[in-house]
């Protein structure tokens, strides 16, 4: 995919958010490195980057710094080279993406935007070739949605120039269902917009105010996209991974045992399986215990007589005796005490312990 002889491109990913609609997951792990399928958000990310032909990345950081720099000792993943540029405090999305072209020295550079939560196959190269043929200051890509008042939502000509972005529109205010699908090119003119050293919203300030110019075009994509920011879609994206619904993301460390059933290094399958499964590093299900469109984490327990459905247990957490979990997220470490019922996009903190026979619907928990 990547064009011998292309420019080189630069990417800057935000990564400095809070995660606020994914806590208590987020109180311990940043939102962009709690996993999908077994591997960090960031890293499916920067992967998809250097399938374009990205050669280096600047996180641009804020909250919680630290796991990404821990994560990546090598200071790359794969083909790219990894910078990091941490905000004194929260800038909001251009003022962060203005600190850290500064910091990574992009000021004068055409450069690719990402937000950190955002797992796309959109082709990169041909939203470059779009936005060089277009000749505007910014081109973001676009994404279809059913509901586009969560988002930013993008009406533009035939030809691709924006006639408005309105950041979150209220339901049924939305000029179109086409969002901003959160990939941009910005050129150094558009960088030169965002004022220094205060907090400033790309979607609320710049945007609109390179619309006016007439400066901002826009492609829309049919590729598969999915912003995995909310609980629901955090295991949607997981399970998109599961179905196959991403011919260019595999599950390379694991072997798959029946149709649609994968299995890593040391996961003991003892008891039932309905529809799909990943199940993780030394992970077992015990005898007696069901697993129904799942992905378990490693070293991921799940004791006699449990049954998992449409769930993400992260890695280490166990799942005690006759304990039912239906569309909930369970966190790293967390213990579910025997004959639990967790439900209706319940989250359970890293490390938590739940009572045995508690009943959570929709809960938040954390220790
Ligand atoms: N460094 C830094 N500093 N990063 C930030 C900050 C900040 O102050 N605020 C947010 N971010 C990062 C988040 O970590 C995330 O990766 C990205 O910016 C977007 O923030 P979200 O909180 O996920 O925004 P959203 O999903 O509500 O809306 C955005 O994404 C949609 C597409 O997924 C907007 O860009 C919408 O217009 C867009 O449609
Ligand atoms: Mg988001």
């Amino acid at each position: 995919m990547t064009t011998p002889g292309a420019r080189p491109l630069q990417a800057l990913v935000l990564v400095g958010g809070q995660g606020t609609r994914l806590r208590p997951l987020t109180y311990d792990i940043p939102k962009p490195m709690l996993p999908i399928a077994g591997r960090p958000i960031i890293v499916r990310i920067l992967e998809w980057l250097g399938r374009y032909g990205v050669t280096r990345a600047v996180l641009s950081l804020g909250y919680r710094p630290e796991p990404f720099i821990a994560a990546f000792p090598s200071g790359r993943v794969g083909a790219v080279e990894l910078a990091y540029a941490v905000e004194p405090e929260p800038l909001d999305t251009a003022g962060a993406i203005r600190f850290a072209a500064e910091q990574a020295g992009l000021l004068g550079e055409r450069v690719v935007v990402v937000n950190g939560d955002v797992l796309t196959d959109l082709d990169l190269r041909e939203l470059v070739s779009f936005h060089d043929v277009h000749g505007g200051s910014a081109t973001i890509a676009l994404t279809p949605v059913e509901d586009p008042s969560a988002y930013g939502v993008v009406s533009s000509t035939a030809e691709g120039r924006v006639l408005a972005f309105i950041e979150k529109p209220p339901a049924g205010m939305a000029p179109s269902n086409l969002i901003n699908a959160g990939t941009y090119v910005l050129e150094p003119a558009a960088l030169a917009e965002i004022p220094g050293e205060r907090r400033v919203s790309i979607e609320r300030e710049i945007f609109p105010r390179l619309v006016a110019q007439g400066q901002l075009f826009a492609m829309a994509s049919p590729a598969y996209w999915i912003d995995t920011g909310t609980p629901e879609r955090y295991r949607q994206a997981q399970f998109d991974v599961l179905c196959g619904s991403r011919p260019e993301v595999h599950l390379p460390e694991a072997t798959e045992t029946q149709p649609g059933v994968y299995l890593e290094a040391g996961a003991r399958l003892l008891g039932e399986v309905r529809g799909r499964l990943l199940l993780g590093q030394g992970a077992v299900v015990a005898e007696g215990a069901c697993v129904t469109d799942s992905l378990l984490g490693a070293g991921v327990q799940v004791a006699r007589g449990a049954s998992i459905s449409d769930s993400v247990l992260l890695s280490g957490a166990a799942i005690g005796a006759g304990a039912l979990v239906s569309c909930s997220i369970i966190g790293p470490d967390a213990v579910i005490g025997e004959g639990a019922v967790i439900s209706g996009d319940t989250i359970i903190g890293a490390k938590t312990i739940v009572a045995p026979r508690a009943r959570l619907d929709g809960a938040r928990l954390t220790r």
